[in-house]
């Protein structure tokens, strides 16, 4: 078995621009799905696949985050005196446990992979996750639990990926895939934001990671690439040229909440399969569409 992957890196450093005003005074990642913060399903996800501590990378206005995870002693008194146990024990569910979760600044936005180093000594000499939360996968297990079923048959590096409308590679690191290895393929390549008649395949990455911690080294030459920043991508590639990289299809769709589009359309999916608002936000949306001719 290759070595545990315990510990994930959240980059959680954005301003949030393409969300003003709602992000003006409020991080762009407690955003919600629904009632649940955007941040809130990734550490979900992470525990689902068996994750054990999440390091976010912050920055200024982002205090929000730690409050949301921590215990809220006059709120959780409250419902107490008001019999809310339902809202109680899932307030308890969603928290980190104590000490399961680091916060460190990325003090200048100097790219994702910059973001990615700014974890470096939390994360020690052992393969890590990354987990980019504007990236809302959907789909049992979970994006991150099928690449660890990958990674326990492959070691190495696990990168997911999905296809994309192939007008779309510009906006995403799109991956070149070899030959199948298990449920997924060998990497040949990768390439930041190509134009479409320059990309390797119509595969993305959708934001979710497993490396090895040799990319903090290539990460501390300070490279810049794409938009003068330290590009994760360009790291990974580098790597590439000393160990293996596995591409790992998820088999749910990945909404990108980076975007309006994306980040509606999550909250209908989700909305729709949730159990107290299925039936009657179906009927709502259906009449919406019909009054307005879609
Ligand atoms: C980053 C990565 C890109 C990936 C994308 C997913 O880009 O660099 O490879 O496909 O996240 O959202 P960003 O969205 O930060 O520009």
């Amino acid at each position: 078995m290759p070595a545990a992957i315990r510990k994930a890196v959240i980059p959680v450093a954005g301003l949030g621009t393409r969300f003003l005003p709602a992000t003006k005074a409020m991080p762009k990642e407690m955003l919600t799905i629904v009632d649940r913060p955007l941040i809130q399903y990734v550490v979900d996800e992470g525990r689902d696949a068996g994750l054990e501590h999440f390091v976010m990378v912050t920055g200024r206005n982002k205090g929000v985050l730690e409050d949301h995870f921590d215990i809220a002693y006059e709120l959780e008194a409250t419902l107490t005196e008001r019999g809310r146990t339902e809202a109680i024990e899932q307030l308890t569910r969603d928290r980190a446990a104590a000490g399961t979760m680091s916060f460190t600044r990325q003090q200048e936005p100097l790219g994702l992979g910059h973001a990615v180093w700014c974890a470096r000594d939390l994360i020690g000499d052992e393969p890590f996750v990354v987990m980019l939360p504007d990236m809302i996968p959907r789909g049992e297990p979970g994006c991150l639990a099928e690449m660890m079923a990958l990674y326990d048959e492959t070691g190495g590096n696990v990168i997911s990926v999905e296809a994309c409308d192939p007008a779309e590679t510009g906006s995403y690191g799109i991956v070149g895939l070899g030959d199948p290895i298990g449920d997924g393929f060998q990497m040949t390549t990768m390439v930041e934001k190509p134009a479409p008649q320059d990309a390797p395949s119509n595969q993305y990455i959708n934001g979710r990671y497993i490396l090895q911690p040799e990319i903090f080294g290539i990460l501390a030459e300070g490279r810049r690439g794409a938009g003068n920043e330290i590009q994760i991508t360009d790291a990974m590639l580098r790597l590439m040229e000393t160990q293996p990289f596995y591409a790992s299809p998820f088999s749910g769709r990945t909404y990108d909440c980076g975007s309006k589009q994306g980040f509606l359309a999550a909250n209908v999916a989700f909305a729709l399969e949730r159990e107290d608002l299925s039936e009657a936000f179906a009927a709502e949306a259906r009449a919406l569409l019909d009054a307005a001719g879609r």
